[in-house]
């Protein structure tokens, strides 16, 4: 028996890098997926790697930044794997720039991809687990919460940095709404992490940045995508039964 056993897990943005990470742990675990994502081809063949390791997944194209897509893809959820057991938000990302020269519509993006997402995707599934008593939404904050040196020296990174603030205190405020239903939300903040999209980011860092991530973490190393994704497994399995409104750092002692 996994961890989360025949669990019904709803994972966002699974097509690549975390979220893609996070899909085959919770997938080792025991869990059925229901994957979303805006690249329809990759994940699919996140989909297909799983499937021929013997897990049940269902891999649904969504931009979910968009109200209307994520109301049909959670409906196709319910009515072809049922009720939702685990929600793991992970889609986010960020256009960069420095705060000076950023344009309104970098900064609308930047909130819209990491906010819009965890909103609409959590208000898609709440009902159903307030009504069961039962559930686990685990959200993808940032150690750029707080900001990141290496960040601010390379290109700027404050609108991700207000989005990631924003995933905190979102968990914080609706913890306290739902707590009370048995229906935990929490969120893991991780630090840099090495995946197809970060490594050349990180690699450049390297050679023109003073405080990079590989210099700064206290650990001395960037993180691997498995590390996040055993942070996520915890909190949406039994284990983290009495933790909810939690920022779990997994970020090598930033
Ligand atoms: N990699 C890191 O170092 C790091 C550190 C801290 C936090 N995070 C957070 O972890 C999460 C995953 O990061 P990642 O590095 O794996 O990102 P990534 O860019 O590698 O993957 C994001 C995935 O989301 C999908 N996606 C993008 N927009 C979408 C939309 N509108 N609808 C549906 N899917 C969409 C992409 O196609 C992609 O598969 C993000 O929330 C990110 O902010 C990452």
């Amino acid at each position: 028996m996994g961890r989360i056993q025949d669990r019904l897990a709803i994972v966002t943005g699974a097509a690549h890098g975390l979220g893609a990470a996070i899909a085959q742990r919770l997938a080792e675990e025991g869990a059925r997926l229901a994957l979303l994502d805006l690249d329809g081809a990759a994940l699919e063949r996140v989909a297909a790697d799983l499937r021929a390791r013997g897990r049940p997944v269902l891999a649904q194209a969504a931009d979910v930044t968009e109200e209307d897509a994520v109301q049909a893809a959670f409906a196709r959820i319910e009515a072809e794997c049922g009720a939702p057991d685990i929600l793991v938000n992970n889609v986010g990302g960020a256009r960069n720039r420095r705060i000076w020269e950023m344009p309104a519509e970098d900064w609308d993006f930047t909130l819209r991809l990491n906010l819009r997402p965890t909103f609409l995707c959590t208000r898609a599934v709440l009902p159903g687990m307030m009504e069961r008593q039962a559930g686990s939404i685990v959200c993808l904050s940032s150690g750029a919460r707080n900001g990141t040196p290496w960040s601010a020296a390379d290109s700027g990174a404050a609108a991700y940095s207000a989005a990631k603030a924003g995933i905190a205190g979102f968990v914080r405020a609706v913890a306290l709404e739902v707590s009370h239903r048995n229906v935990r939300i929490n969120a893991v903040a991780p630090g840099p992490i090495e995946t197809e999209r970060t490594r050349a980011a990180f690699a450049r860092m390297e050679q023109t940045v003073e405080l990079s991530p590989n210099r700064l973490v206290p650990m001395r190393r960037v993180g691997q995508p498995r590390e996040v994704a055993d942070a996520v497994l915890y909190l949406a399995s039994d284990e983290a039964s009495y933790v909810t409104g939690s920022i779990l750092d997994v970020a090598g002692g930033r």
